[in-house]
């Protein structure tokens, strides 16, 4: 196994941090590493900002739920959206653009902010830094824009965490692959085998790591998706001017 593969397949998301400053010598380099990401189109309609204030990140701990993590980690990394960035470009061209007003849009710029998600938490990681995705700054996506000053077509799908990692974690064992991975065409009858498997799988990873409250996935799962978990995304995402197919 080479280098990348070791790093990738070695994944976990951290949550314990040191106080010590990530270096902007590594900080350039990580950023670096999702700037030169592909987009859809070369539309580079994805943009980060990047928080080192201590008092900032303790207001978005907040906005997030309480995930103290925030405010511990010495950088916290907003992918945001970027209809605006477009919409300088196509009307440079004469043109009015509308993808923003489109499901197709949404996914475009979502799928391009988490590929951008990607290469930061594999740049980090690969410098030894630990990282945590964060999505719960959609939790109070408009308290995020006021915070960060995001103009109009503009929206913060999700953030990272980067910092020097106090203690480390096990990963987090994954669903059988043949949940993950189907072949030619996609294959139903496994699932539900898979999914009671892995109940139990998680189910023990929870009390080898001392938290025996923690729950199996699909109940977990349930949790949240017997909702919509973060409801303020659509009143906002119309706010900043994203409406889906009217
Ligand atoms: C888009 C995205 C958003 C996430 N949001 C949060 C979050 O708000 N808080 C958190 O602690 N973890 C968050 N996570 C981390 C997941 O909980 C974690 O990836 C999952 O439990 C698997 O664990 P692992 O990353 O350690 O393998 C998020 C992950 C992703 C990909």
């Amino acid at each position: 196994m080479n280098e990348t593969l070791r790093l990738m397949q070695s994944h976990r998301s951290n949550r314990s941090y040191k106080p010590d400053p990530v270096s902007e010598q590594m900080l350039d380099q990580i950023i670096e590493a999702a700037h030169r990401g592909p987009t859809s189109v070369n539309s580079q309609q994805v943009s980060l900002v990047v928080v080192r204030d201590g008092a900032k990140r303790a207001r978005i701990a907040e906005i997030a739920g309480g995930q103290p993590w925030i405010a511990q980690a010495p950088v916290f990394i907003t992918l945001v959206v970027d209809f605006h960035k477009t919409r300088l470009g196509v009307e440079k061209a004469g043109e009015r653009q509308v993808a923003h007003e489109s499901l197709e849009g949404v996914v475009a710029g979502t799928l391009d902010a988490g590929i951008a998600l990607g290469n930061l938490m594999t740049a980090a990681r690969s410098l030894g830094l630990g990282i945590v995705p964060i999505g719960g700054i959609r939790r109070d996506p408009q308290a995020m824009i006021d915070l960060l000053q995001l103009p109009p077509l503009t929206f913060p799908v999700a953030g990272v965490c980067v910092g020097h990692i106090a203690e480390d974690v096990p990963q987090k064992p994954r669903m059988g692959m043949a949940s993950f991975r189907h072949d030619e065409v996609y294959r139903q009858e496994l699932l539900p085998s898979l999914i009671s498997a892995y109940d139990d799988v998680l189910a023990q990873y929870w009390r080898q790591i001392g938290r025996p409250e923690g729950l199996p996935w699909s109940a977990r799962v349930a949790e949240y998706y017997q909702t919509v978990y973060f409801p303020k995304v659509k009143p906002v995402a119309a706010t900043q001017g994203f409406v889906c197919d009217k």
